[in-house]
């Protein structure tokens, strides 16, 4: 963790936090953060997939009146902070300096369930909230009626990670977590008792986690957006519309739940078709660059979300490092809709790609 934040002389690029984190944070953190569900394939498999993607150069078209205006909300800029759990871990100033970035950098950033702070403290004008199911409706509600009251824009349900196993990398690196999360505090214990013969996953973690039926009721008991975060099948895409999400993120988490998941980047031409062109679309992972931001909006993302560049800003410069990355992400971002003919997003979106994955497969 960085003593006093600066900039570091030598950042180039958003990517270079990535090597600074390394340096500045204690390798089982940066293990934790790095690494991802299993042996890091689908952490490897979101990086190439965005790699492979090559964007055909444009030449001599007139964009002096460009902008990266996205049409969700009306922002400045496609991109969004994802929801980060135990911001603590990369600066003492914790989801605060995070929100200090995304304010003054026009930025919405989506506050974890698993916030160091609790939500009430993490302040700014465009703030989503991050929303785990509990245990208990009761208690998932009174996060929400939380979140409600102190103003959060809507509600972002993760629902990849019913269970969570820690990846290899973590484990090795002897990462202990053991952080209680604030906003959980006044939890009551859950009951992890099984009887003979039952198994630690279906009827342990499984039992209290969310269904379908418990999205529709969320639904029913809000009047926020609703985002679900973590879909990756078209199918599921449209039982979640039906179910009455307003919003999308396509995600696999990061690669941090299911190493065998399919890029995040792969399973995005199939659901935008599926959800026809007007339904809102976010995508994370794998996200390192302002190319990598105009990949995913070329394969139908609205915009996009970035996890770990945002730990590792956060860890190197505090406030001021965050805020930098997402500048730089976005004259990246410019830099490339400037050799590829795109005054705007829609542009972008009708940009000539090769090395593309289908629309029909997932
Ligand atoms: C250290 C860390 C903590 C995370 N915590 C959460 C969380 O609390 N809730 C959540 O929905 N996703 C969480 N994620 C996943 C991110 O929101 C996002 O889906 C993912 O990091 C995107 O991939 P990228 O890191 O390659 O940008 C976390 C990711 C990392 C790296």
């Amino acid at each position: 963790m960085a003593d006093n934040d600066a900039l570091p002389a030598n950042i180039h690029c958003a990517r270079d936090y990535e090597d600074l984190a390394r340096q500045v944070l204690k390798a089982p953190t940066f293990a934790h953060v790095a690494g991802g569900a299993g042996r890091d394939t689908a952490v490897a498999a979101n990086l190439a997939a965005l790699e492979a993607v090559r964007i055909t150069p444009r030449v001599l078209r007139d964009l002096t009146h460009g902008a990266t205006t996205c049409r969700l909300g009306g922002r400045r800029h496609p991109i969004w902070l994802a929801p980060v759990a135990f911001q603590e871990l990369f600066h003492a100033g914790a989801e605060r300096e995070t929100a200090r970035a995304a304010a003054a950098t026009g930025t919405c950033m989506v506050v974890s369930t698993l916030s160091s702070l609790p939500l009430e403290e993490v302040t700014g004008p465009d703030r989503w909230f991050q929303l785990y199911a509990q245990p208990s409706r009761q208690a998932t509600l009174d996060l929400v009626r939380r979140a409600e009251s102190a103003g959060y824009g809507a509600i972002m349900l993760t629902v990849d990670a019913p269970v969570h196993a820690p990846g290899l990398t973590s484990l090795r690196a002897g990462f202990r977590g053991g952080l209680t999360p604030a906003n959980l505090r006044d939890a009551p214990p859950v009951d992890t008792s099984l009887a003979p013969g039952e198994g630690r996953v279906f009827q342990g973690f499984l039992r209290h986690a969310p269904t379908w039926a418990d999205v529709e009721w969320l639904r029913g008991h809000t009047r926020l957006p609703l985002w679900l975060k973590g879909i990756m099948h078209p199918d599921d895409a449209r039982t979640a519309r039906e179910s009455g999400a307003d919003g999308l993120v396509v995600s696999n988490h990061g690669g941090r739940e299911l190493d065998a998941a399919p890029a995040s980047l792969t399973a995005l031409p199939a659901i935008r078709a599926t959800m026809g062109s007007d339904f809102p679309l976010l995508f994370d992972g794998g996200v390192r660059s302002g190319q990598d931001v105009f990949r995913a909006i070329a394969l139908g993302a609205d915009g996009v979300m970035i996890g770990r560049l945002q730990a590792y800003a956060l860890a190197v410069a505090g406030a001021l490092g965050v805020g930098h990355m997402i500048k730089l992400l976005r004259e990246e971002l410019e830099v490339c809709m400037a050799l590829s003919g795109c005054a705007s997003l829609a542009d972008i979106a009708q940009a000539d790609l090769s090395g593309r994955p289908s629309a029909g497969g997932n």
